[in-house]
């Protein structure tokens, strides 16, 4: 229970990585807004979530929107009384190649990846230093923050820069006494990955142990950074990637 009393929200709780974030900070004892575009996914998991008995709320958001972030945290604190971090994690992806990528492909990506957690960070935070309330923002960065992936220009350019903002938002909120982490996931088993079987292999074959990542897996490392035992990590983006960046260095 050492999430007891916090109160956090989780962007993308409807499904995937996002969904197992909030049944394992729910273990450790946090009140959850589940945030999502989705919102009957979204109530899903908010009973599932209540039925660990925490409290639990949904809410349904377009991240993209900094008016939509905004009164998310508004909503946390109206219903949930304070706010302890934000786990910004809803993304997508459109793959297109450089030469096909039209510039409304290339913003929606950015928008929803990149320009979503600028939002968390900056309404998150202004609400709990507002508040004087202590916790952690975590944030879904990606292995392609680091290396390039065909028809990834746009994710490539989004996720890059959720590593950049985790350290310019580390360094600006610590005295705050706020950290803000991230976590880059290898290859993981969610509806992101689209419905095709034949372009599992292939990529499950980049990490050592020649399977998909769980989103469990993700989770149970995102649960631990919002724990004070992770109170030393600040600024860094931790891979979840079963060893794919180590075959790349
Ligand atoms: N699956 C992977 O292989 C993988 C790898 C690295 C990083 N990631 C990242 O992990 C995060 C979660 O992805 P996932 O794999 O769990 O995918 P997912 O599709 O299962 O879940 C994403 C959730 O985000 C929500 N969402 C999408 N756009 C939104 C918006 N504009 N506003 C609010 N909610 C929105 C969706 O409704 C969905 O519930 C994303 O940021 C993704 O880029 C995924």
């Amino acid at each position: 229970m050492e999430l007891k009393d916090h109160v956090l929200i989780v962007t993308g709780g409807a499904s995937g990585i996002g969904r197992e974030a909030c049944l394992a900070l729910a273990a450790k004892g946090a009140d959850l807004v589940v945030a999502d575009f989705n919102l009957a996914g979204a109530e899903q998991v908010a009973a599932e979530v209540q039925a660990l008995g925490r409290r639990a709320k949904a809410f349904k958001v377009d991240v993209s929107k900094a008016a939509e972030v905004k009164a998310m945290v508004d909503f946390a604190v109206d219903q949930l009384g304070t706010l302890n971090g934000i786990f910004n994690n809803a993304g997508i992806s459109k793959v297109q190649s450089l030469l096909e990528m039209d510039p409304a492909s290339y913003h929606r990506v950015i928008d929803v990846d990149q320009h979503s957690v600028y939002y968390g960070l900056h309404y998150g935070a202004r609400k709990m230093v507002e508040l004087g309330a202590k916790g952690t923002f975590v944030n879904t960065a990606s292995i392609f923050g680091y290396v390039a992936a065909r028809g990834s220009f746009n994710y490539n350019a989004a996720k890059s820069a959720v590593v950049a903002m985790t350290r310019t938002g580390a360094l600006e909120l610590a005295e705050h006494g706020i950290r803000v982490v991230a976590v880059a996931p290898g290859f993981i088993d969610t509806p992101m990955m689209g419905e095709d079987p034949s372009i599992k292999p292939p990529l499950a074959a980049q990490h050592m142990h020649n399977t998909l990542i769980q989103p469990e897996k993700v989770a149970s490392v995102v649960a631990f950074l919002f724990t004070d035992a992770a109170q030393a990590v600040n600024g860094s983006t931790v891979p979840v990637d079963d060893g794919f960046l180590a075959f790349k260095v």
